[in-house]
């Protein structure tokens, strides 16, 4: 954990190789009396956000991947053919299909082999980060306090709403997979584990907490299907979390109901929609942008040694547009550290 009561200075995060930030799904009782979560409760108070001006890069995903790779399974020679990357940029590239409104930016590097994916910053985002309202910046508050009131430090333990929301502690979960004929290395956040879940196998017992508008009339639940089902199947289909649960929050910020969506059957929803959303769309979709990436990025950087990783390749997509590339070299694209390479190299 960061100190508090410092001035605001660019620090980033601490990174632990073990589980100690993993929470375990605690959901009320079905039998007690009926659900109020209050999500704006402690805020801004007991808020203590992570600072979003550091920006991490694949850090902490290479550090681990330093210390395991020798117990990949499949070697280097392994590690060689695959994409490393961060789950939420996989699920950037799964959605944009259907993105009409943001798009995105992706740094690509090859190093021994590997194709490591970064995301960067676009300018429209970071405009709209630092300009973020008010009630925008409490409405995320609410969905961290909404992990709160749902999870404890123990398993078996209860949840303890009265503590501080703090962003900048997360578990992360690596994971391997593969898309087309790409292998994957990915690590992506997880919420919490259900200890009392019919496999205690990852990815099976992982469980990813949502927050939602209460929704009322059909018109309502059509938009959510069509839209935050597709966010929320994105994010939890490639590292295979079996199970999303929403909290839906009333005009007030109270959580009165919860409802668990099965990712593998959020697609039923839109199946007979002509504006829903398919997975196949997404699959292919990503898996073509990974063989583009791959076929187009075909230097091995850094070489020579000692100068660090610098040249790079930044995908860029726009809505409506295609995917472009543009090709850099060091500042302020380069993102692989010295202190990997170097290790990687030694
Ligand atoms: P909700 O998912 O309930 O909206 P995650 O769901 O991925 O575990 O993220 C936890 C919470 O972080 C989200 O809760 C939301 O409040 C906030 N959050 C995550 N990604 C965000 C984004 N791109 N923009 C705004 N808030 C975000
Ligand atoms: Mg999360
Ligand atoms: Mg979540």
């Amino acid at each position: 954990m960061e100190p508090r009561g410092t001035k605001r200075r660019a620090e980033k995060t601490e990174y632990h190789g073990d589980a100690r930030a993993l929470r375990y799904y605690s959901p009320p009782p079905t039998n007690g009396p009926g659900l109020n979560f209050d999500l704006r409760d402690g805020y801004p108070d007991r808020y203590h956000p992570r600072d979003e001006e550091v920006r991490e890069g694949l850090d902490h995903l290479l550090r681990w991947l330093l210390e395991h790779r020798d117990q990949l399974e499949g070697g280097p020679g392994w590690l060689a053919g695959a994409v490393v990357t961060w789950r939420g940029h996989l699920t950037k590239l799964l959605i944009t299909p259907y993105e009409q409104q943001e798009g995105w930016q992706l740094a690509a590097s090859r190093f021994q082999g590997t194709l490591y994916l970064s995301e960067v910053e676009t300018p429209a985002a970071r405009a709209q980060r630092l300009a973020r309202p008010p009630l925008l910046r409490q409405l995320m508050y609410m969905g961290y306090k909404f992990e709160q009131y749902m999870c404890a430090d123990k398993p078996g333990g209860s949840p303890d709403p009265s503590g501080e929301v703090n962003t900048n502690v997360a578990f992360c979960s690596v994971l391997r997979s593969r898309l087309g004929s790409y292998p994957l290395l990915f690590s992506g956040e997880v919420d919490c584990m259900a200890p009392r879940a019919a496999s205690t196998q990852p990815p099976t017992c992982y469980v990813e907490l949502k927050t939602s508008k209460e929704l009322h009339s059909p018109g309502q639940w059509r938009a959510f299907y069509r839209h935050k089902l597709l966010k929320w199947w994105a994010q939890s289909f490639l590292p295979g979390i079996p199970h999303v649960v929403a909290g839906f929050r009333n005009p007030e910020g109270f959580v009165r109901s919860l409802r668990t969506f099965p990712t593998m059957e959020m697609f039923e929803h839109v199946r007979n929609d002509r504006h829903g959303w398919s997975p196949s769309v997404c699959v292919n979709f990503c898996a073509a942008f990974l063989s583009f990436a791959q076929s187009t990025v075909v230097q091995d950087d850094p070489s020579p040694m000692p100068s660090s990783p610098r040249l790079v390749h930044l995908f860029s997509w726009e809505p409506g547009g295609p995917v472009t590339v543009s090709v850099h070299r060091d500042a302020p694209y380069a993102f692989l550290p010295t202190w990997y390479v170097e290790a990687m190299t030694a």
